[in-house]
């Protein structure tokens, strides 16, 4: 505690774990994979991808590591510049049909992982970028942004909601993108932040965070 008033005072990383913890249950395994047969791998060159993968700077760079990859929507965008690309979820649908994706566009270097953001990482290979889209809705933010840190060896992108309102307005809204800059602040990096348009159920924006790993 400093002597005057700070906003170093304020425990970011604590104030979001009880936040999520209030208004929020992580969706399970078994939720994704339902969803996963609902889901299709939209074209990558409109849309979210797209405004995705144009703020990426790929310069330098032959691996990645897509955490939460879903259906591999930017691991498989960006697949064909690099030589291996690796898509983390803890959902077997999401990764089988990641699978297959890859296999039909040819993609050899992708590889899924069925892995946690709550497991123990250790063998989850380092990249030299990490990215994390629309896919951090996890109850310990400051422990998944170390994870995604740890396994970066230059660049970290990542999507969070701008004003995490849900559709209904009588619920609680999420924590939105802006404790992740400061949990980031606090761990000593100094993120810059953009914002994406795009409608989804609970949100008109997203927040693209991304920082160097020095
Ligand atoms: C909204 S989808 C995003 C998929 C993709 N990244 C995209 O942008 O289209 C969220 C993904 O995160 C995965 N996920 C959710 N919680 C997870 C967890 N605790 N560990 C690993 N993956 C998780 C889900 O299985 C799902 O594939």
């Amino acid at each position: 505690m400093s002597t005057y008033p700070s906003i170093d005072d304020i425990d970011f990383a604590d104030l979001y774990r009880r936040h999520m913890a209030a208004v929020r249950r992580p969706k399970s395994a078994e939720e994704w994979d339902v969803r996963a047969e609902a889901m299709t791998l939209p074209p990558a060159d409109t849309g979210y991808t797209a405004e995705f993968v144009r703020r990426m700077n790929l310069s330098g760079c032959d691996t990645l590591l897509d955490v939460g990859c879903g259906l591999g929507n930017i691991a498989l965008a960006v697949a064909p510049k690099l030589s291996q690309v690796y898509g983390l979820d803890y959902s077997p649908r999401m990764l089988a049909r990641f699978a297959q994706h890859a296999r039909e566009q040819g993609a050899s270097g992708a590889h899924a992982i069925l892995r946690s953001w709550d497991d123990d990482w250790h063998d989850v290979p380092v990249c030299d970028i990490v990215v994390a889209s629309r896919s951090t809705a996890v109850m310990d933010m400051a422990d998944a942004l170390r994870k995604l840190h740890a396994k970066a060896r230059k660049r970290v992108y990542l999507t969070s909601v701008v004003n995490g309102q849900p559709g209904d307005a009588s619920r609680p809204a999420w924590p939105d993108y802006i404790y992740i800059l400061n949990i980031l602040h606090a761990m000593g990096i100094h993120a810059r932040v953009d914002y994406m348009a795009g409608a989804t159920s609970f949100s008109a924006q997203w927040a693209f965070i991304a920082w160097d790993v020095l």
